[in-house]
C-alpha cells in the first residue's frame, strides 16, 4: 500500500463524511486563522458559539486589528487560555503592516502564538502548503498504524517523532483537507479508548488494528 492508497482512502471518507464546520463553509484566510487559534486548547462543540459571534463583531484582520483590546478579551471570555486573544490581536496588527500575508509554514510561525501546528494548519488549508500538521490526535492515528512501541516522554517529543510519517503521508494536492481529515478521523472514529476500527476508513493500513489491541498505542512513558 502506497501514500497515495491512504490518502485516497481517507480524502474519500473526509469528503462523505466530514462535519459541516462553519470555517469550512466560504473558508477565508481570516476564518482559518481565527478558528485554529480557538481550536487549540477547545474543542470544536465549545467552540461554535464563539467563532459566530467573533466573526459578527469583528469580520476580518482589519477589524481585529482596530478593535481595542477589552472587546477583544470580552470576545475571548469563557475561552480560557487568554493569551491566545492576546496572540491572536498582535498577530492582525503584525499582517495588516505586511504588504501580503504570508504564505509559508515557516513565515507564519514568526507570528504571535503561531507554533508549528497551527501554521501548518493555516498554511495548508489556506495556501495548500505541504505542511503536516501533528497534533495529540495525529499522534494517536500514526503511532497506532504503525504500531510504534516508543514510549515517548511528553506529547511535543512524540509530535516531533511523527512529523516525517505525517509529512509522508501527506496528499500532494490536498494537503489541507487532508490534514482535516486526519483531525476528523482522530475527533470521530480513533478515540484513545474503544475506537471505532469497523467503520475506519484506513483500517487496512493499521498495524495496531491487525494486533487486536489498538487502545495499545501509543504507548505510555513511564513516570
Ligand atoms: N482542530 C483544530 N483545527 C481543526 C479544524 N480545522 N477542524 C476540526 N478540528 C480542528
Amino acid at each position: 500500500a502506497s501514500a497515495a492508497d491512504f490518502q485516497h482512502a481517507l480524502l474519500t471518507w473526509f469528503d462523505a463524511h466530514q462535519r459541516r464546520l462553519p470555517w469550512r463553509d466560504a473558508p477565508s484566510l481570516y476564518k482559518t486563522v481565527v478558528s485554529e487559534f480557538m481550536l487549540q486548547q477547545t474543542q470544536v462543540k465549545t467552540v461554535l458559539p464563539y467563532f459566530a459571534r467573533w466573526l459578527a463583531a469583528l469580520p476580518d484582520f482589519a477589524a481585529l486589528a482596530a478593535a481595542p483590546e477589552p472587546q477583544v478579551l470580552k470576545l475571548w471570555e469563557g475561552l480560557g487560555y487568554y493569551s491566545r486573544a492576546r496572540n491572536l490581536h498582535r498577530l492582525a496588527r503584525a499582517v495588516v503592516a505586511l504588504p501580503a500575508p504570508p504564505r509559508t509554514a515557516a513565515a507564519w510561525q514568526t507570528l504571535p502564538g503561531v507554533g508549528p501546528y497551527t501554521a501548518a494548519a493555516i498554511t495548508s488549508i489556506s495556501f495548500a502548503a505541504p505542511a503536516a500538521c501533528v497534533d495529540g490526535n495525529v499522534v494517536r492515528i500514526l503511532a497506532r498504524l504503525t504500531a510504534d512501541p516508543t514510549p515517548y516522554r511528553d506529547s511535543a517529543t512524540a509530535a516531533k517523532a511523527f512529523t516525517p510519517l505525517a509529512t509522508a503521508l501527506l496528499s500532494p494536492v490536498r494537503s489541507g483537507d487532508h490534514n482535516q481529515a486526519m483531525m476528523e478521523l482522530g475527533a470521530t472514529v480513533c478515540f484513545r479508548a474503544h475506537p471505532l476500527c469497523t467503520v475506519c476508513p484506513v483500517f487496512s493500513f493499521c498495524a495496531a488494528r491487525r494486533s487486536g489491541e489498538p487502545e495499545q498505542f501509543p504507548r505510555l512513558a513511564p513516570k
